[in-house]
């Protein structure tokens, strides 16, 4: 049984200030995401600039905008509608909201006009380039028997949106019984996530917690007391008794990364280890990749444990394929990709146990050297960035060193990957920079993950404790550092300073 985020309803507001008020108070109660229904805002609102304003006060939830028909907007047109719906998507809206009927009004919200149907996908495929999701709705808002039902699911499909929702009523216990048939089957068989709501004298009653329940992909919590939807309390005390997990997210709902997703390579040991950590203690959801399986499942278990949110995935940097599969592993699980955290790397001589001169080090070596070192976050990167550009969030750290600048004749491809890091996160930093994606790179100086380290001379004359370095990679990652990107950060304890002498 699955059961989707929570996603407040801020809906009737004719002002900016007072829906923002409201995305921050269902942000503070934990819900997953807002509802942003246009239609009650006052005309002269309906700009690029307020919906940015808008869309960035939904910096810790996903973003769902509709545009409506109501009284108060009766003199727009579906035209009009779609123009703002468009914009809400070159804003970086999560989701957007296109109505089965839009440019040719109907009862039942959903239109076969050819022409209108023509339209509706352009539209469709315009907010999908902006990289925005596209949900069609239909609020049919009568009983309907299975097959007819089906149809508004498999119409919504076929248009290309990515997710189908459909507003159904039933009045008496049996329209109820085969509203729970065909949510069943619409799970079976339709290939795109859908929202199934059923409304209605009878279905209003149960309503509350139906969609929680029928495979949907959301649920909705109200707003209003007087709304039938339940709180955002009430929803997460319901999961919480139905679902492990659902108490684990309920637990860590407090913290800076709550609804975040970290993916974190060379989580299994060291500065990894503790990010992982600490990352879902502050509500993160994280991936734990490394090759190291017995170690990365006791971390995952004790993650779980104390009520975090992880999974692990046994995977090889070197390998472009495994790096897909994690990507593809946070999505499916965590639903987003926020930060990727890539620590997996190694000193070849210490790792490979081959401590020649470079001319007489076998290729074996060198390539680990390089291919896990400079390759795993170039393969990683890759493999995720296309999430983070497209929910129009991301930061990308890659662990650079004081090796990556100061020379020496051991383990140089170690040296020589490490510099390239500092220029490869240039790249990604413009690259991402249009897309709200950061990317960075520590290079600390010694760090105590293992007892030899307390022998490198620092002018601070110790080793940096692993904690330290994590807590700046949090920082880092956190919106009080929004403007840092493309550089490169010695967290060395001076190390640097006598560089040279
Ligand atoms: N510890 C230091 O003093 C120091 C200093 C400068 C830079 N760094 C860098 O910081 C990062 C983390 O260092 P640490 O000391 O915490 O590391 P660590 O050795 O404790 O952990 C590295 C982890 O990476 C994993 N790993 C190795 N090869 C892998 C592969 N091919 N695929 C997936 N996982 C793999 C290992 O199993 C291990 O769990 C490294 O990139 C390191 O180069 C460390």
């Amino acid at each position: 049984m699955k059961y989707g985020p929570l996603f407040g309803i801020c809906n009737k507001h004719a002002t900016p200030e007072t829906l923002i008020d409201e995305i921050k108070q269902f942000e503070a109660e934990g819900a997953h995401g807002v509802v942003i229904d246009l239609d009650g805002l006052q005309e002269e609102y309906f700009t690029g600039e307020w919906i940015r304003k808008i869309l960035a006060a939904c910096c810790r939830v996903e973003s769902y905008v509709c545009c409506y028909r109501s009284k108060n907007t009766e003199h727009i047109s579906d035209e009009k509608r779609a123009e703002y719906l468009l914009m809400a998507a070159q804003e970086g809206a999560g989701i957007v909201d296109v109505m089965g009927d839009l440019f040719d009004k109907v009862d039942g919200e959903l239109s076969f006009n050819a022409q209108a149907v023509e339209k509706q996908k352009l539209l469709i495929k315009k907010i999908q380039e902006y990289g925005s999701s596209v949900l069609m709705s239909s609020h049919v808002s009568k009983p309907c028997r299975m097959e007819e039902t089906m149809k508004y699911f498999h119409a919504h499909y076929e248009r290309g949106v990515n997710i189908s929702k459909a507003v159904f009523h039933c009045n008496n216990e049996e329209e109820f019984a085969e509203s729970r048939r065909i949510s069943e089957r619409v799970c079976n068989e339709l290939p795109i996530p859908f929202v199934f709501v059923c409304s209605g004298e009878y279905g209003k009653k149960f309503q509350r917690y139906e969609t929680l329940l029928n495979g949907s992909l959301m649920t909705f919590v109200r707003c209003h007391d007087k709304d039938v939807q339940p709180s955002v309390r009430e929803a997460l005390d319901f999961m919480r008794k139905r679902t492990p997990w659902a108490s684990a997210a309920g637990r860590s709902q407090c913290g800076e990364f709550v609804n975040r997703t970290a993916v974190i390579t060379g989580a299994a040991s060291g500065m990894g280890l503790l990010a992982a950590k600490k990352f879902a203690a502050q509500g993160a959801s994280v991936l734990l990749v490394d090759i190291n399986k017995e170690a990365l499942d006791d971390a995952v278990e004790e993650i779980r444990k104390n009520g975090g949110k992880a999974a692990g995935m046994v995977a090889d940097v070197r390998s472009y394929a495994d790096a897909e599969k994690a990507a593809a592993t946070a999505l499916e699980k965590f639903s987003r990709i926020d930060f990727l955290l890539c620590f997996a790397g190694g000193y070849e001589p210490r790792c490979c146990n081959s401590n020649l001169p470079f001319y007489q080090q076998p290729i074996e070596v060198i390539d680990w050297g390089l291919d896990v070192n400079l390759k795993g976050p170039v393969y990683f990167s890759r493999a995720c960035m296309p999430a983070m550009v497209k929910q129009k969030y991301g930061v990308i750290i890659c662990l650079g060193s004081v090796s990556g600048v100061q020379a020496s004749p051991q383990g140089p491809m170690y040296g020589t990957s490490k510099n390239g890091l500092t220029q490869f996160v240039k790249c990604l930093a413009l690259a991402g920079a249009p897309h709200n994606v950061r990317a960075l790179c520590v290079a600390p100086g010694p760090v105590l993950t293992r007892p030899g380290m307390a022998n490198m001379p620092t002018p601070l004359k110790r080793a940096a404790e692993v904690v330290e370095l994590v807590d700046f990679i949090m920082n880092m990652c956190s919106e009080r550092s929004s403007f840092i990107t493309g550089s490169t950060h010695f967290v060395d304890g001076g190390y640097l300073c006598n560089f040279g002498r």
